[in-house]
């Protein structure tokens, strides 16, 4: 089977399109032949070695796809020929979803929903789980709150809009361009605001009344956390989610108690080991809002498994808008 493997750490370019002998699954494995694999952001930071997890090389990138169930010995529950979903540890060569075939933990596959097409799927878990536990579990988000998420239009972003939405708050959202911001409306946000050409942390001042966010959603850090702080509600709470800007800013604990804010992080893939309780509730309220139409992942780009590199190059540059994935 073609895979993409990493053999030495680096940019999107120093992966190989090589061919991987697959012919042996792990016992208690559940192999899966690929038919969509998504691109995540943290993608491009672990062929890099800059992620917080870092797999022996070589490896495999690529942590969340869906296909069919080719084999599953071992592992009870699951048969050839099921519709699934699943994640992946990237840990060796038969392990990452950049790849036509790939071996996943069975606590980490799901069955597709009848009705849910395999890019849904491919797409689903890692942005509405990281968007829910933010919002709901580290924030408390409450009905006729106010959210702002920044990165509206990128893949955890364009989730946490629809989450906010469903969960009954008033949204604003910043992106970079014009474009992303029109993105950012149709997937309901209330007002949206270009980051690059606008003071947001103004504009959401004004919009609110000068009450501010009370729930800041951000994947960017950098000055976009510093601004943050600025228009942060009274007892309101900014969730850090990543850094996508490059820069990992500094909480002032001053400042932090004179406007009585919280600052609070979320490390999603965490939950699986110390709190794992907590993931089959956040799945089963989140189908729930896809079956009924309230959510349902933006995707904006689909590319073969040949140009993977290409497209971890647009997710890594920021040029892409919700989730782009690869189609085998
Ligand atoms: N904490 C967790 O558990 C968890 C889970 C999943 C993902 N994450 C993190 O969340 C962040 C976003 O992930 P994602 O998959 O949603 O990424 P994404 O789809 O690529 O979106 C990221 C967005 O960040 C913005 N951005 C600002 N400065 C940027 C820069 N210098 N380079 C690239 N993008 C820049 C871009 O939007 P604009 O053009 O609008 O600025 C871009 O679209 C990443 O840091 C990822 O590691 C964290």
């Amino acid at each position: 089977m073609k895979a993409w493997v990493v053999r030495r750490l680096g940019g999107p370019e120093t992966m190989e399109l090589e061919d991987v002998n697959a012919s042996t699954p792990v016992d208690g494995m559940v192999r899966i032949a690929i038919r969509a694999s998504a691109i995540n952001f943290f993608d491009a930071l672990m062929v890099a070695g800059q992620y917080q997890t870092r797999p022996e090389l070589p490896f495999v990138p690529g942590a969340e796809i869906s296909g069919e169930v080719e084999s599953a010995p071992g592992a009870t529950g699951f048969k050839k020929g099921d519709r699934v979903m699943a994640m992946l540890d990237n840990g060796g060569l038969t392990r990452g979803g950049y790849a036509e075939v790939a071996d996943a933990m069975p606590a980490t596959v799901q069955r597709l929903p009848d009705g849910m097409p395999f890019d849904d799927g491919a797409a689903f878990n890692i942005i509405f789980q990281t968007a829910w536990f933010a919002l709901h579990r580290r924030a408390s988000l409450q009905p006729g709150e106010t959210l702002l998420v920044h990165a509206g239009a990128g893949g955890v972003g364009s989730a946490a809009i629809q989450l906010g939405k469903a969960a009954g708050a008033t949204v604003i959202a910043t992106a970079g361009s014009d474009e992303k911001n029109a993105v950012c409306l149709e997937l309901g946000a209330d007002h949206a605001i270009n980051y690059k050409s606008h003071d947001f942390a103004e504009e959401v001042k004004s919009f609110t009344g000068g009450r501010g966010a009370d729930v800041i959603f951000d994947p960017v850090g950098g000055d976009v956390f510093d601004r943050s702080t600025k228009c942060i509600a009274f007892e309101g709470r900014i969730v850090i989610v990543g850094f996508t800007s490059g820069r990992i800013p500094q909480a002032v604990a001053s400042h932090v108690l004179v406007k009585n804010y919280s600052v609070v992080g979320l490390h999603w893939g965490l939950y699986s080991r110390r709190a794992p309780e907590h993931l089959p509730i956040a799945a089963a309220e989140l189908m729930k809002l896809y079956a009924g139409g309230k959510i349902k992942p933006l995707i904006s780009t689909r590319m073969p498994l040949a140009d993977a590199p290409k497209a971890l190059e647009l997710v890594a540059a920021g040029k892409s808008t919700g989730k782009v994935l690869l189609t085998i």
